[in-house]
């Protein structure tokens, strides 16, 4: 019996009891290796006693003050971190407790800040289909996820939605990957055309698509051109690195890696790696420079922003990702966690494609390698193999839908950044074994 509305209503999950390193330890004392750090959170794993340490101590300082009264050091210092270690202008950071939450400020500070500026017209927000970028009404709007906005429809704001930048399904034969990413984003520039360039305040994209569409990384050139459309257009340009962020790809910033600076940039997730919840918004010096010579404020706020405990932890995990080069173990465990599953899924029959960057992969499942057709939605393949995995002791983030919502599956694996060679031969043992209870060979 429970009193709690869990996420589903048919069964109760597992009681996580502790961590230990990279793996969860229910109340049976059954170890499951979290594969996929939760929803590509748990970058640390579960139990690094410096994060740990360094909330207690912040705790026992002050644990809450108000914004609307107090600033507090842990909040300037991660502030200060974050604006040292990222790419181009984005120079200050708006604190909250998670990604929607991040997603909601950043639409709204683009809009405040085309007010500022004496722009008002510009309201409309372009994102892309097969996309996600939260759950709440605003965030859930922009998002391209058909199966997760189908019952809200009425509610949500009116934006539209362009194509994704997907190589594996929407690249023709007769191009290169380049020139595809080319095509893939003059969608935008036409999109802006169509809804009167006047009218448009940001797109909003993930450079690396996570749960939606499994680890669908922009082809090179694609961000590329994206940025030079929003400037031509006098569009801001917001990234979603909720997911793919904070290192997760092997660099701080995903960004970094295709040389593109956005206007506002989203994080959270890997920031305080589970110890605390929290996101945070990084904005470009001009966007603040606009509301802080006009209006002063920006009409927004949450109770909990800048929450010292939260920012103690993403402080520390920093930190430690620092102490232990951890961007550098991305890296190469990344590389070798590839090759094991090119190696262990490189001709298996339902495996039609294994992508990704750094220690974020997805492998995309279909009912045929050449044709690339998918498997039967109605089969639910990725809730059975996420039930098989969990039977044998191992987390990984199977969704369905990856084509259009409805049709496609695919795995999403990220591991915390901390792995070695011995949880990876388990990972890619254990997630064979569950690939094949539910598709054999
Ligand atoms: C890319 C992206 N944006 C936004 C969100 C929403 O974040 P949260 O669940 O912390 O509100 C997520 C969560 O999965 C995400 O993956």
């Amino acid at each position: 019996m429970t009193h709690v509305f869990h996420r589903q209503t048919k069964a109760v999950p597992p009681t996580a009891k502790r961590g230990d390193g990279v793996y969860v330890v229910d109340a049976a004392g059954k170890r499951y290796l979290d594969a996929s750090g939760g929803a590509a959170v748990s970058c640390l794993g579960h139990s690094d006693v410096r994060v740990i340490n360094a909330v207690k101590t912040q705790l026992d300082a002050i644990p809450y003050a108000h914004t609307g009264f107090f600033t507090n050091q842990p909040m300037e210092q991660l502030a200060d971190f974050l604006v040292e270690s990222a790419p181009g202008n984005l120079d200050m950071v708006y604190f909250v407790s998670g990604g929607s939450e991040g997603v909601e400020a950043a639409l709204k500070m683009a809009r405040q800040y085309y007010l500022e500026i004496g722009q008002p017209k510009r309201h409309r927000i372009i994102a892309r289909r097969q996309s996600y970028h939260g759950n709440t009404l605003g965030a859930l709007a922009i998002g391209g996820n058909e199966w997760r906005r189908e019952q809200f429809h009425p509610m949500l704001i009116d934006a539209t939605h362009v194509a994704p930048c997907y190589e594996y399904r929407d690249r023709r034969d007769d191009e290169t990957v380049e020139e595809y990413g080319i095509r893939a984003a003059d969608e935008l520039d036409a999109a802006i055309r169509a809804a009167g360039p006047e009218t448009v305040a940001a797109f909003v994209c993930e450079p690396v698509v996570g749960a939606t569409a499994g680890a669908v990384p922009a082809v090179p050139g694609y961000l590329k051109r994206i940025r030079e459309i929003c400037d031509r257009h006098g569009v801001l340009l917001i990234f979603d690195e909720v997911m793919c962020g904070m290192g997760r790809t092997g660099h701080l910033f995903a960004c970094q890696e295709d040389g593109v600076t956005p206007d506002l940039l989203v994080i959270a997730k890997g920031l305080g790696a589970g110890y605390q919840p929290i996101g945070a918004v990084l904005l470009d010096g001009r966007i603040y420079a606009a509301i802080r010579d006009g209006s002063g404020f920006f009409q927004h706020g949450h109770t909990y922003m800048g929450h010292p405990a939260a920012c103690a932890a993403g402080l520390a995990v920093q930190k430690v990702i620092q102490e232990d080069n951890l961007l550098g173990n991305v890296r190469t465990q990344g590389a070798a966690l590839r090759q094991a599953l090119d190696t262990r899924f490189g001709n298996n029959p339902y495996v039609g494609d294994i992508r990704g960057r750094g220690l974020f992969l997805g492998l995309e499942l279909v009912a045929d390698r050449s044709t690339k057709e998918p498997l039967d939605p109605a089969r639910k393949v990725n809730v059975a193999i996420k039930r098989e995995a969990m039977a044998r002791g191992l987390m990984v983030y199977p969704m369905g839908g990856t084509i259009d919502g409805r049709r496609g599956d695919h795995i999403l694996v990220a591991p915390p950044f901390i792995i070695n060679q011995s949880h990876i031969t388990e990972i890619v043992e254990k997630l064979g074994d569950a690939i094949d209870a539910v598709l054999p060979a």
